[in-house]
């Protein structure tokens, strides 16, 4: 695996990639909702947690490695799901996938990527998860079930947290649409990114690959949310929930838990896990960080069932500090798309590394062996 030199944090990668992408595709990436309050709120507070070192130890060196769900990772980390990635850079979610598959990290594939369930199966070996967006038909539900199941899909990630679509100016503004929408404006960004245009020439337009045998012909996909209303009911309720414990005979994750209620009634209902979620701030302008719901949730629950995190997480020391706050595991959405971004497919093996490395180095200055021991390091807040 090799890191360039030139790009060595997701700050580096962010903004070369932001020159690479245009803005019209970009923006979907790397936006919230309203006027992004939340989505800066996430990373913001989470560096507000502090980390004691112990010096005067033996020391035997850092160990990554990390079991969930019965599987061994390399690291504490994984590829959340984020829908549409092949409009923000052509391949991205296979880059991804194998990058996840080759440094032994879990990949969650949305249900609105844009590569299939089973093409993101084969190229993980079938240790990928699966994000179920609720449909509004339970036979749609059911049969992307069963696909799931079929392609040896371990892990079932039951999103919580979007019963509406997030209110985001920027896409309002710039149409998003799939295929692009062919407004003067974005052709006029296309050619100012001749990488990006080219490289979605060669590989086809991107298209919900999961969901393209059901959806309805003449369906209006001129806007991405009328074609999620269209298909998904995503307000879920303990009857739905209990309909997929009932169905799906692996593991079950609920994502987008931020409060004790709801995690009760998860647990209730047959969870396995939940990860501690507020959608990359995208979906409650004036919802709080998920560093702030995750101590009390991990203390109550992290017992009787593996509460896991992601949101405004970009970079190792962000990943201990979730850790030490609770966290079994941690996920990002946009830091390993920046990368892709930035990088095209080669960004995939850089950022693994690139993570790797960093969280290595804040362990061994802390003095920590193993990432289960991080929460022995929580400095008392002042
Ligand atoms: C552009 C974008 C698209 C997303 N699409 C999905 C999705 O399809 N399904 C889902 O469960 N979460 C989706 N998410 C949320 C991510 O899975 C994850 O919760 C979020 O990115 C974490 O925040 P971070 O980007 O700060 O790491 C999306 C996030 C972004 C930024």
């Amino acid at each position: 695996m090799s890191l360039d030199p030139n790009l060595p944090s997701i700050e580096h990668l962010r903004e070369r990639g932001r020159k690479r992408v245009p803005p019209f595709a970009f923006e979907y990436l790397d936006n919230g909702c309203h006027s992004n309050l939340n989505m800066r709120r996430n990373t913001e507070e989470l560096r507000e947690v502090r980390l004691e070192p112990r010096y005067v130890l033996d020391y035997g060196g850092a160990d990554l490695e990390t079991e969930l769900f019965g599987e061994t990772y390399a690291a504490p980390f994984g590829v959340a799901p984020i829908g549409l990635q092949g409009l923000v850079w052509p391949g991205a979610c296979e880059f991804l996938a194998e990058a996840a598959h080759a440094a032994r990290v879990p990949f969650i594939l949305s249900t609105v990527g844009t590569a299939s369930i089973e093409r993101v199966s084969e190229i993980t070996e079938g240790k990928a998860w699966f994000q179920l967006y609720h449909p509004t038909e339970d036979e749609l539900r059911d049969k992307i079930l069963d696909r799931a199941a079929a392609a040896g899909v371990p892990v079932l990630v039951l999103l919580a947290d979007t019963p509406t679509f997030g209110y985001r100016p920027k896409e309002i503004r710039n149409g998003l649409a799939i295929p692009p929408r062919m407004s003067l404006r974005n052709i006029a960004q296309m050619v100012m990114h001749p990488t990006w245009s080219f490289s979605q020439l060669a590989r086809g337009k991107p298209e919900f690959a999961t969901l393209a045998p059901y959806i309805p012909k003449g369906l209006d996909m001129s806007h991405l949310g009328q074609f999620m209303n269209a298909t998904f009911s995503g307000r879920l309720s303990s009857d739905r929930i209990a309909a997929i414990r009932d169905r799906w005979k692996g593991k079950l994750v609920v994502k987008g838990i931020v409060n004790p209620e709801d995690a009760a009634r998860v647990l209730e209902l047959g969870a396995d896990g939940i990860i501690v979620s507020n959608h990359g701030g995208r979906q409650l302008e004036v919802g709080t960080s998920t560093i702030q719901a995750l101590p009390a949730l991990a203390a109550e629950f992290g017992d009787r069932m593996e509460v896991l995190f992601d949101s405004g997480v970009r970079g190792g020391p962000d990943v201990a500090c979730a850790l030490a706050s609770g966290a079994r595991f941690t996920f990002m959405g946009r830091s390993f798309m920046y990368a892709i971004c930035a990088m095209g497919a080669r960004g995939g093996p850089h950022v693994m590394t690139m993570l790797m490395r960093q969280l290595t180095q804040v362990m061994e200055q802390l003095g920590c062996e193993r990432v289960q021991d991080l929460p022995r390091h929580l400095a008392p807040r002042r």
